[in-house]
């Protein structure tokens, strides 16, 4: 079994073409013709993003688990953000990011970082006024958790989360993971979230849902 970043490394280039493209556009595997379509809500996270980050209006975002940096260029682009730095643990995603932004003459505005959670230094990268990670929650060990929380004490947050239970939609997910020999992956119940966070020092968190996306934010 691959290791988190040794699964990510390589595989989220291709992971974000085919969740974010079409099925079709270039030749992939069947799993992962199927899975494009189970894919709705990992589409959906964006917009979820979006609005909740338009309504906010932070100057500064710090988005973890970034990929290549495509609802970063969004939140620049469309939400009016002045600056997001992004953070993931695939070397060729940031890469491939920071190229885009300097093409795009956008280095001011962008910038990303090869690295985990866990490794971060996450006070180093202040000052920020929100933090965002979209398709990460259920990547990170336990202890990678609880520092992130602890780390970002007294700043607004967003992040999906990817609930326990008996769906189609879990049953399916673990099946494609046993395929694609993926790590470890953290399901919670709500109850779980909640009381982590709270005992974290964080008790006004919301749960929500949309379209399949959950998500939890401590900004009304
Ligand atoms: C499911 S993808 C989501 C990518 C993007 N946020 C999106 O919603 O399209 C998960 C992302 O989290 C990154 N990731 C996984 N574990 C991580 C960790 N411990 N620290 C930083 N990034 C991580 C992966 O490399 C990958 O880019």
């Amino acid at each position: 079994m691959k290791d988190q970043k040794e699964y990510w490394e390589n595989s989220i280039l291709d992971w974000e073409d085919i969740s974010y493209g079409t099925a079709e556009a270039k030749p992939v595997s069947l799993v992962e013709r199927v899975a494009h379509y189970f894919r709705g809500p990992v589409r959906h996270r964006p917009v979820v993003a979006l609005e909740i980050v338009k309504k906010v209006k932070p100057a500064r975002v710090l988005e973890l688990g970034c990929g290549s940096g495509r609802l970063a260029f969004a939140l620049v682009k469309e939400a009016g953000v002045s600056h997001v730095t992004g953070v993931d643990i695939s070397g060729p995603a940031i890469q491939f990011a920071n190229e885009r932004a300097k093409s795009l003459g956008m280095s001011d505005k962008l910038n990303f970082i090869a690295s985990s959670v866990g490794d971060l230094d996450i006070a180093a990268q202040r000052p920020f006024d929100f933090v965002l990670g979209m398709g990460l929650t259920p990547y990170l060990r336990e202890d990678e958790f609880t520092r992130l929380f602890q780390s970002i004490q007294g700043s607004s947050f967003l992040f999906d989360v990817h609930p326990k239970g008996a769906s189609f939609q879990n049953f399916s997910h673990a099946v494609y993971r046993s395929i694609k020999g993926h790590p470890f992956y953290n399901r919670f119940s709500k109850a779980e979230i909640l009381d982590k966070l709270a005992k974290l020092g964080f008790p006004n968190v919301t749960w929500n849902e949309s379209q399949g996306v959950y998500y939890i934010t401590n900004v009304k």
